[in-house]
């Protein structure tokens, strides 16, 4: 690819980090034909997982899992979306289960596919420093995806295996208990807030989800593509940092 088209391609994923999709009528509609593709292989899943296996009738009580662990081994063979077919790896979830502090992300890379670790490539590292940098230890947290499967060629989770996987991140939050979230980028903050908002518009917010407090900032890889949005972030998380230490004090 020429240095050119690179900027350029770069240049509009850090607008689509900031604006999501509003901005792309043609994404919007790449995304819808990809879409239409899927359902119909979803049908294609639909026909051929209609005879109840016994991992199916075991991952339907997920909701009652007590802890995350049990809660991983219910879901973990999930194939209720199109990505089951093609992730190496379902990548659950890592860090303390009883953390105060709750990070999510979008969804899993090349490097967390391979792992089945969440955040363990380049933008993984800048996300461990990123959490140093306000006196968090990463195994002091609990950091999850909104989607557990590598989408093919780490495009965006499609609205429909968003809403697919959603309730396994509601469920390993009702275990977890946090006090906070951080949602890392515009796409896990749209999904967990239920907003349409950009990033511009949600960073700096606290928004409250089942008494929980939530906030938004950038996602690490685009910090990696654009490290001018660094600083903005550093404001991000020390507000972050600054509303745990208050309820924690408050409790
Ligand atoms: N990006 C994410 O959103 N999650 C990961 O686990 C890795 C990269």
């Amino acid at each position: 690819m020429s240095s050119v088209k690179k900027y350029i391609l770069e240049s509009l994923k850090d607008q689509k980090e900031i604006f999501g999709d509003i901005l792309y009528e043609k994404s919007i509609n790449i995304e819808v034909k990809e879409r239409q593709e899927i359902k119909s292989d979803r049908w294609h899943v639909a026909e051929k997982t209609e005879v109840k296996t016994d991992n199916n009738l075991f991952m339907e009580d997920f909701q009652k899992a007590d802890n995350l662990a049990s809660l991983n081994d219910m879901i973990k063979e999930c194939q209720k979306c199109s990505l089951g077919k093609t992730r190496k790896s379902f990548v659950f979830g890592v860090g303390n289960p009883n953390a105060d502090i709750m990070l999510i992300g979008e969804a899993p890379g090349a490097d967390e596919d391979e792992q089945g670790i969440p955040f363990v490539g380049r933008a993984g590292k800048l996300l461990t420093d990123i959490l140093i940098a306000i006196n968090l230890q990463r195994d002091e947290v609990y950091i999850a995806n909104i989607v557990k499967c590598r989408p093919p060629k780490n495009r965006n989770p499609l609205p429909e295996e968003m809403e697919t996987c959603m309730p396994y991140l509601h469920k390993q939050i009702e275990l977890v208990k946090p006090k906070v979230i951080l949602c890392l980028g515009l796409v896990a903050s749209n999904a967990l807030l239920k907003n349409k908002s950009t990033l511009t518009g949600l960073r700096g917010n606290v928004y409250e989800l089942n008494d929980i407090k939530v906030m938004a900032t950038y996602h690490p890889a685009a910090l990696l593509r654009n490290p001018n949005w660094k600083k903005g972030c550093w404001e991000d998380v020390k507000k972050f940092r600054k509303l745990y230490d208050e309820l924690v004090a408050r409790n």
